[in-house]
């Protein structure tokens, strides 16, 4: 059933080089990541720019009593240097108290807040992860504007065919959160997961991509772009998205829309990026303008990447699965409920829970 559907979508092989020879084992498809990376960056989102020169934080404000006095809340300025001109971005932590190194979250998000409607930053932290959090807007705007927060780092005013957009540039943030996350004793630093919902679950993808210290790559109702298959999507396409939002993309992504089926690649290139780690997608119902069913398909296409590499993938059932359902058998995770377009208690739940599993897997 499944294959059919595909089929009929005429999907490009993430498995064949771009000279036509096929994938055969872990080693061919380790040449063949250099060539998904380099299609994903120069096609779509732009080349990630390289870490900063320098990095200094400064603490703004902390609270040590915070959340029933079980965790430790701080906000902080990042301060970015590269090439002599320099930038800097707020993000917040939030750490419960443990005598153990804990999991953590490094999440985008759409208000500089914690909690906030979309980080239930208790809950997470009462589940035994610490959270980093920061405002996607509050690091370079999420407009045409490319003076603005950190994106004066990487251009200055020109852009190139294959210069990063917005996405790419929120990618590069989430990477420089990581970088402390990486200095902290209280974090479990194998199990860190960058997480972000809708354009921001389209940025969690390509932050996985690129930065393999992100054990788990977690991609809410990402869409168009995102983790949705372009290749007989229904609601928003490449036209509608590149005329709507093209600052998230490279410039040549936005001129050669009309031309996306000769491209060559699809959306399951950049979720096969992540592999081997644990990739986790989420979809809703009702969310259709994302598209549930092509989140999926593009989900069980780039399993083949984690088969490559001697893992599991995803356990599907042969059929485009419905609400309430959650793969969560094999290292790629599948989720669709019920309901619209919203980064749900629900699926944090789901998502911590999975987490949990794999930790005790490789326990
Ligand atoms: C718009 C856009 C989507 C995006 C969403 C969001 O709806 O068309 O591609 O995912 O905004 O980020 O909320």
């Amino acid at each position: 059933m499944i294959d059919k559907i595909l089929k009929k979508r005429g999907v490009p092989s993430l498995m064949t080089f771009l000279d036509g020879s096929k994938v055969k084992n872990a080693e061919d498809f380790e040449k063949r990541r250099e060539e998904l990376k380099r299609i994903v960056q120069e096609k779509e989102y732009g080349y990630i720019p390289a870490p900063p020169d320098d990095m200094t934080l400064e603490l703004l404000a902390e609270n040590e009593n915070f959340c029933a006095g079980k965790a430790h809340r701080r906000e902080w300025r990042m301060h970015l240097t590269v090439k002599g001109i320099q930038r800097s971005f707020d993000f917040i932590s939030v750490i419960p108290k443990s005598k153990t190194p804990v999991p953590a979250f490094v999440l985008m998000n759409f208000t500089p807040d914690s909690p906030d409607k979309y980080l239930p930053t208790e809950e997470i932290t009462d589940s035994g992860f610490a959270v980093f959090s920061f405002h996607h807007s509050g690091a370079t705007t999420d407009d045409g504007d490319f003076t603005t927060g950190v994106a004066p780092l990487f251009t200055n005013g020109e852009r190139e065919p294959h210069a990063p957009g917005k996405i790419a540039m929120w990618a590069w943030c989430a990477m420089r959160v990581m970088d402390h996350v990486m200095t902290l004793p209280e974090i479990d630093k194998d199990n860190v997961a960058v997480i972000g919902h809708s354009r921001l679950g389209k940025t969690a993808l390509v932050a996985g991509a690129f930065d393999e210290r992100f054990k788990y790559v977690i991609s809410n109702d990402s869409g168009c772009s995102g983790a949705a298959l372009t290749r007989g999507k229904c609601g928003e396409t490449v036209e509608v998205i590149t005329r709507v939002f093209p600052f998230w993309f490279c410039p040549y992504y936005v001129e050669n829309q009309a031309s996306f089926l000769e491209e060559g690649y699809d959306q399951h290139f950049l979720i096969a990026l992540s592999a081997p780690r644990v990739v986790m997608i989420g979809s809703a119902k009702e969310d259709l303008w994302a598209d549930p069913e092509s989140e999926f398909l593009a989900t069980y296409l780039a399993s083949e990447a984690w088969r490559a590499l001697g893992k599991q993938g995803l356990i599907s059932h042969g059929e485009i699965p419905s609400p309430k359902s959650v793969l969560d058998g094999g290292d790629v995770f599948y989720q669709v409920r019920f309901g619209t377009h919203y980064l749900s208690r629900e699926d944090w739940g789901e998502y911590m829970r999975y987490i949990k599993k794999m930790m005790n897997k490789s326990l």
